[in-house]
């Protein structure tokens, strides 16, 4: 399958950033674990990471022939972005939305998603084992389509 992984904004600081609830891999790190994954192996990848909105939508468009399946951590954005979510629902193309931290264990505004609904699954809390559990959503909802 072809994976679109995508990371929104401040995900590019990762490694330096709030490393008690982000971890201490790099977003290069995480991705290239992640493609070299068990679970990763028989996919092809194309990472992108934004810190701008229309830079994400823009993405999710241009990949829109090629990606089979989309992962996304969307960061802030996850809780406000209602382009995004149109952009994925636009696109029609199976999107698991993930987090690094257990968002519903922060503060209030983070344990709201407008991404959520219309997404195959939402994956929290799980550092970065979040990514493989969305990859793994994704291979089983194709096994059984
Ligand atoms: C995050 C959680 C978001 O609330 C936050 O804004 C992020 C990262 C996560 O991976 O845990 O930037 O998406």
């Amino acid at each position: 399958m072809n994976i679109l992984v995508i990371n929104g904004p401040n995900l590019n600081l990762l490694g330096e950033r709030q490393t008690d609830i982000y971890g201490e891999n790099t977003l290069e790190e995480l991705m290239m674990w992640l493609e070299t994954s068990e679970e990763g192996r028989n996919h092809d990848f194309k990472f992108y990471q934004s810190n701008h909105e229309g830079t994400i939508i823009d993405a999710i468009h241009d990949e829109r022939e090629w990606a089979n399946a989309i992962i996304i951590n969307a960061g802030a954005f996850s809780h406000y972005s209602y382009a995004i979510r149109d952009a994925i629902s636009s696109v029609a193309i199976n999107t698991v939305e993930v987090h690094l931290s257990n968002i519903m264990e922060r503060e209030n505004f983070r344990k709201i998603s407008v991404l959520k609904d219309i997404c195959l699954d939402q994956i929290y809390g799980l550092g970065k084992n979040s990514y493989i559990e969305a990859l793994r959503k994704i291979q089983e909802n194709f096994n059984n389509e």
